[in-house]
Formats: structure tokens, C-alpha cells, sequence
């Protein structure tokens, strides 16, 4: 880990305007969002966005996300696709939409590829800042590539250092695990390529069936975007993944517990973690990550953790945790 030596930037106006002129200068800034912290530079400035791949040591075959502030912005990026009638009202928020490109956008941002995935974000500070800036944004997790995504200000200072010089302290991310990606580039298909807070059950009511290619469906494809590989967002401890409400493998005070809530007959251990009182997947996602960074810190041999029920966010909860155990 490289000592911190980030700046904190604060939500006030004068640091907000701030950020949006180091944007504007082509300089990267990691911002707050509702999913996770993004590490963000204008989409437009080629030069601005190799320093995202730098700064996180992303493979270039890797394309980005752009954030835009509305749907007018967004058809500056993208070709229009009159499905996006159906969910726009899922904008703004963690939803991530695949289309075909415009020509402006730097082959960087897309990987080459044809296609571009936006996102209307949310979060207010980070709707703020792109208007301050009058740029498209493109903002990848604000995570060295491959380790778990950051969903406090702190995280990004603790994992990308020096490298990152600008952090805009939002507080802790709403959701805690990326947005949902779906692809509508093809005109006759739509397909989910990761799971998130909007769930499959809230995208199908609007859109009928969806076609799930998440990296256990399509290995190929997974390979062309390595966001989607097997072993993505994984601490440096092990995990190994037990059913919900299981029985705990044999204790040992090498190894800890990431359960999804407290559980009666348990007696009070130092080993065992909690991501909720209630139990409810809502409440416990948004602190997967972080714990899964604290324990990764803590220097336990293995971490046993609990999936949740395979539905709704629940699906995208058992993805990431999955694949952070993946090796
Ligand atoms: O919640 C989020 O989506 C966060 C915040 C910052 O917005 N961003 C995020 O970005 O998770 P990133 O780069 O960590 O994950 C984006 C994923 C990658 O797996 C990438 O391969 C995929 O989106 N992706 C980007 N453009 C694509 C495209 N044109 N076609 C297919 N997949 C694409
Ligand atoms: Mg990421």
C-alpha cells in the first residue's frame, strides 16, 4: 500500500469548482457517486483518460464508462435507441447503458470498440461537477484494477496513494457496489453484462425478457472486457463463500466471518464480522466492500462470507462477492 498523500477536496462550492477546472485542464479527479467512488477525467481529452490507466494500471482493452448530466448530453456521446424510452426513468442512477458510439467519442474511452456504455449518475456532487465543467465524464471504480471497489473517500486514498492527487470527499457511497450494465447495442437484443442495484426483476417489467451474459455465461466475451473476468474485485486474503444461514466452518483465530447479519446463537467473537443487523441484502451491500478492504487489512489467513438470496440485489451482492473469492 502507498502512503496517502492524496488532497481531500470538500463538497463546498469554491472546491467544487475546483475540481471542475482540474478536469477542464485535463487533469483526473476521483469523485463520490451512489454506486462507488469514480476516478474521473473529460471524456473528450484523450490525454486526460490515458492518466484514469495509469493511475489504476487498467489494461487499455478495457473501455470506460461516460457520465453525462442528462439524456440531451447523452445523445452528444451516444446514437439515440428508442428502448431507452422504457427505462429512462431508471436516470439518473446506477444504471449503465451499452449503445453504438458517436464518432467524437476517443477510441480510449471505447477500446476501440463501436460501441460506448454511459450513465447518468445521481449523486449530486457528482452531477455538480460535471456541469461545473461542461465535460462528459469518464470514470472508472476509483480501484487499482482488479481490487475491491472503493465506496468511501478513504479507500481511495488508501489503495491508489500518491497516484490519485485529487479526491473529492463525498462521504460513504448509497449502494456500495457498481451500477448495472446493460447492453442495447444490438438492435434486436438486450442483454445484461453485470448485475447491480437496478435488478433484473426492475429492468424486465420495462423491457421484457433480458438475455443474462454475465462472465459465467460467456467466457469469451469476458475476455474482450476484463471488468467482467472471473477474478475482479478480490482482496488479497482468500475467501471461500458460504449459503446463507449456513453453519460456520470450525472457528480458528487465523480465520474471520463476514456474515450478512447477526446471528443469535452465535457467541460475541472478535472474528466475526456483521454487514447489517437486519439481514435485508439493501442494507448489508453497501457495506460489503468496505469490509471486505478492513478485513483485507486485519491480516486474517481466510475469510468465510455469506451470499445472500439470489434475487434482486441480491444477485449482484453474490456476484462481486463471488468473484472476489475467485482465484
Ligand atoms: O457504478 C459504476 O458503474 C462505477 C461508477 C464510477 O460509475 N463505474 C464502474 O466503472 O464500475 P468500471 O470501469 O470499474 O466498470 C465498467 C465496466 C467494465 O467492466 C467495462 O469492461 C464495461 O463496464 N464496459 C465499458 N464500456 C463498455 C462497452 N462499450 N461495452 C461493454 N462493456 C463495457
Ligand atoms: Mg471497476
Amino acid at each position: 500500500m502507498s502512503k496517502s498523500t492524496s488532497s481531500f477536496l470538500t463538497t463546498e462550492p469554491s472546491d467544487l469548482i475546483r475540481a471542475a477546472n482540474l478536469l477542464r485542464q485535463g487533469e483526473s479527479v476521483a469523485l463520490p457517486t451512489e454506486t462507488v467512488y469514480g476516478l474521473a477525467a473529460n471524456a473528450l481529452n484523450p490525454e486526460a483518460v490515458r492518466k484514469i490507466f495509469t493511475i489504476k494500471g487498467r489494461p487499455l482493452i478495457d473501455p470506460l464508462i461516460v457520465h453525462v448530466a442528462d439524456f440531451t448530453s447523452l445523445q452528444q456521446v451516444a446514437e439515440y435507441d428508442s428502448r431507452l424510452e422504457k427505462i429512462k426513468s431508471f436516470w439518473p442512477g446506477p444504471l449503465t447503458v451499452v449503445l453504438r458510439r458517436k464518432s467524437n467519442v476517443p477510441d480510449l474511452v471505447t477500446a476501440g470498440k463501436t460501441t460506448v456504455a454511459v450513465r447518468i449518475p445521481a449523486h449530486p456532487v457528482f452531477r455538480q461537477v460535471i456541469e461545473l465543467s461542461g465535460c462528459p465524464l469518464a470514470a472508472p471504480s476509483a480501484n487499482p484494477f482488479g481490487y475491491v471497489s472503493p465506496t468511501r473517500p478513504q479507500h481511495v486514498a488508501d489503495s491508489l496513494g500518491n497516484r490519485c492527487p485529487w479526491i473529492v470527499d463525498g462521504g460513504p457511497c448509497q449502494y456500495g457496489l457498481e451500477s448495472t450494465i446493460l447492453d442495447l447495442s444490438s438492435p434486436d437484443k438486450v442483454r445484461l453484462l453485470r448485475f447491480g442495484p437496478i435488478t433484473v426483476e426492475q429492468l424486465e417489467e420495462k423491457l421484457g425478457k433480458i438475455e443474462i451474459v454475465t462472465r459465467q455465461e460467456n467466457q469469451a466475451e469476458a475476455a474482450l472486457a476484463p471488468g467482467m473476468l472471473d477474478r475482479h474485485y478480490s482482496p488479497h486474503t482468500p475467501i471461500k463463500l458460504i449459503a446463507r444461514g449456513a453453519d460456520l466452518p470450525s472457528p480458528s483465530d487465523k480465520t474471520a466471518y463476514l456474515l450478512l447479519s447477526r446471528r443469535l446463537t452465535l457467541p460475541t467473537s472478535e472474528n466475526i464480522f456483521y454487514l447489517s443487523e437486519s439481514g435485508l441484502t439493501a442494507e448489508a451491500a453497501p457495506q460489503l466492500f468496505a469490509l471486505l478492504r478492513q478485513l483485507d487489512q486485519q491480516g486474517f489467513a481466510l475469510i468465510w462470507a455469506e451470499l445472500a438470496e439470489p434475487q434482486g440485489i441480491g444477485l449482484a451482492f453474490n456476484d462481486r462477492l463471488t468473484r472476489a473469492a475467485a482465484r
